[in-house]
């Protein structure tokens, strides 16, 4: 990360004050702490109220080191900071240091970083917020993963989203991505379907909206299964018989994997999510035994009343099971498996499972097991797998509109909540801009930007409430309310009729409500590596809120006469000033969506 000249600058005037004012303590420290500019800068905060500043010192911190309490270091050296910063010789004061409380907090001079912010932004253009710090290192990140033969649930499309923007993010960070789907293709669930189809189905199962009627199909086997247990048998037989590769069983298998595969690709196509790899579990199974060996030459297996086992020596979780008794193979046999694949492949510097909190125990055992191993087989750490593996877990998504969950309760069918998106979508659109010729494909784009959006916007960890009509408010906390502001950037933009530049008069975007803007315009290369650090792109869905917002704010403020303070006016400085301001929340605002895969209208 490039670093940022105002906070340079604070940190080595701060720095001066601090060993000014406590020379004494600088005596025993050094240069370090607070005596050392590095320090400062790494200790630099964003204030809650961003009318308090950009950043902020927290030297309450530091009064046990200096003998002095917090509001009185903050009050001495406050002023004392401004004297460095107004003697450095480096022309203009770069930024002014406030106390409050136990914090010292720095606004930079307006005007400069206003022309700072939006030469860079002007400059980099699509490119602006993007690094060099991934150094091409290879980050696999693994997402959406839905099962075949069953419906596209609401957790896969969490999943699918956050890895399908992690991958951009990651990208624009300069890592060597790989996004990759993982498709529950095998499996006892599979032995059921077959038994299911030849009870009750038939071809016409397979036609017409033929995932629900494989829904359909698994639900009544499980009814039928309570009362006869006769039927769990024959789908173990069943199943059986497809690990063996017998014709009639395989035959079926493909074609139910093939109705789910055109299902699933319409749906990412709609979604505009990308995979460089799609696999599956099936992929894995003439390379199990191979792993099933390693593990059992490395003298973790045993065998535990007739079934392989792994015992990861932990009271909190229980052994993994590799081999049933029957010799059928499981879910975890084939990830360890296809961890072993993608670690030969590609040596990767992280892998990265998107899954939902529920499986976080099985991805705790899956990891124990390949740290016991490499530790047993003495690999050494550089060449080793574990630590390098995470699992990017993530909260439930709840409907708040009972009728949208079918009987499954959970399981959502994704398109039907897409298109209702849509339809909404598209009332509001007749509503607001009747006349819009592209109203068919804005629809599409707004529904589905609500969508996508509901499922970024709130962290990770947490769960997800999915209402309607908060989803789709255009003046909410929404993807369409984003889309909305762009498109009126946009307009704007269309409306100008000179070129935009940044070779403008700084001194005409001093206000407060610019300054806000220009705030978040240069946080936003921050952001990006914050969302990448903790793997989630809610800190970009959350600043893009923050910044449509400061943005809206300064288009609706008034002047004096208590008229709207115009964007354009027949004042021509003032005016490209302006609209430099508003080209780069234009293409902050579309790089943003861009990384969270939303799509940014020009016109709604
Ligand atoms: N197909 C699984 C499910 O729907 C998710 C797979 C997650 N990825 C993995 N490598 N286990 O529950």
């Amino acid at each position: 990360m490039a670093k940022d000249k105002f906070k340079i600058s604070f940190s080595e005037a701060t720095a001066a004050a601090f060993k000014s004012l406590y020379a004494d303590k600088y005596e025993t420290t050094g240069d370090n702490q607070v005596f050392s500019s590095d320090f400062i800068y790494e200790n630099l905060e964003k204030p809650k109220d961003p009318s308090m500043g950009r950043f902020a010192l927290p030297v309450f911190r530091f009064g046990k080191l200096l003998e002095d309490k917090p509001p009185s270091i903050a009050a001495k050296v406050a002023p004392e900071s401004n004297k460095f910063l107004s003697s450095s010789l480096n022309g203009p004061v770069i930024v002014t240091v406030e106390a409050a409380g136990g914090f010292l907090n720095a606004r930079p001079n307006a005007e400069l970083a206003a022309s700072s912010t939006i030469v860079a932004v002007l400059d980099s253009g699509r490119d602006y917020g993007n690094s060099t710090v991934g150094q091409q290192r290879k980050i696999l990140i693994e997402y959406s993963s839905p099962n075949i033969a069953k419906p596209f649930g609401v957790g896969h499309l969490r999943s699918t989203m956050i890895g399908n923007s992690l991958r951009k993010i990651f990208k624009a960070l300069d890592y060597d991505t790989m996004g990759i789907n993982f498709l529950g293709d095998w499996g006892t669930q599979f032995g059921k379907m077959i038994v299911a189809y030849r009870r009750w189905g038939s071809e016409d199962t397979l036609k017409n909206n033929s995932v629900q009627n494989l829904l359909d199909l698994y639900v009544k086997f499980h009814e039928t299964a309570k009362k006869n247990s006769s039927l769990e048998d024959d789908a173990r037989e069943a199943f059986k018989k497809l690990e063996q590769g017998e014709k009639s069983e395989t035959e079926l298998w493909e074609k139910l994997k093939n109705i789910s595969l055109t299902e699933f690709d319409r749906i990412y196509k709609i979604l505009g999510v990308e995979f460089d790899w799609i696999t599956s579990e099936s992929f894995l199974n003439d390379k199990m035994a191979a792993a099933i060996a390693r593990l059992e030459r490395a003298g973790l297996t045993s065998v535990s009343e007739g079934a392989l086992i792994v015992d990861i020596d932990d009271p909190q979780l229980p052994p993994v099971l590799l081999r049933k008794a029957d010799g059928a193979t499981l879910y975890a046999t084939r990830d360890i498996t296809g961890l072993f694949y993608r670690w030969q492949e590609h040596k990767f510097h992280q892998s990265l499972y998107i899954v939902g909190s529920a499986q976080s125990d099985y991805f705790k055992q899956l990891f124990k097991v390949i740290e016991l191993m490499e530790k047993s087989e003495n690999s050494d750490a550089s060449n080793a797998m574990s630590g390098k593996t995470k699992h990017i877990e993530f909260g439930w998504v709840k409907f708040g509109d009972k009728a949208m969950s079918t009987r499954q309760g959970n399981i959502v069918i994704l398109e039907d909540v897409i298109d209702k998106a849509a339809e909404l979508a598209r009332k509001r659109i007749e509503e607001k801009n009747p006349g819009l010729k592209t109203i068919e494909e804005t629809s599409r784009i707004i529904g589905t930007g609500a969508v996508i959006f509901s499922q970024l916007s709130v962290r990770r960890h947490k769960d997800i409430r999915f209402d309607w009509d908060q989803v789709l408010n255009f003046e909410g906390e929404t993807g369409p309310y984003l889309q909305y502001t762009h498109a009126r950037l946009c307009s704007l933009l269309r409306n100008y009729k000179g070129t935009v530049s940044s070779d403008i008069d700084y001194t005409l975007l001093a206000g407060s409500e610019e300054s806000r803007v220009i705030d978040l315009l240069a946080d936003f290369p921050d952001t990006i590596e914050d969302a990448a650090r903790d793997y989630d792109p809610f800190y970009i869905a959350a600043m893009l809120l923050k910044l449509a917002g400061a943005f809206n704010k300064f288009y609706q403020r008034k002047n004096k006469q208590g008229k709207s303070d115009k964007i354009l006016s027949d004042d021509k400085e003032l005016s490209a000033a302006r609209i430099a301001l508003v080209k780069s929340t234009q293409l902050v605002i579309n790089k943003g969506l861009y990384l969270l895969g939303l799509e940014a209208p020009q016109e709604m």
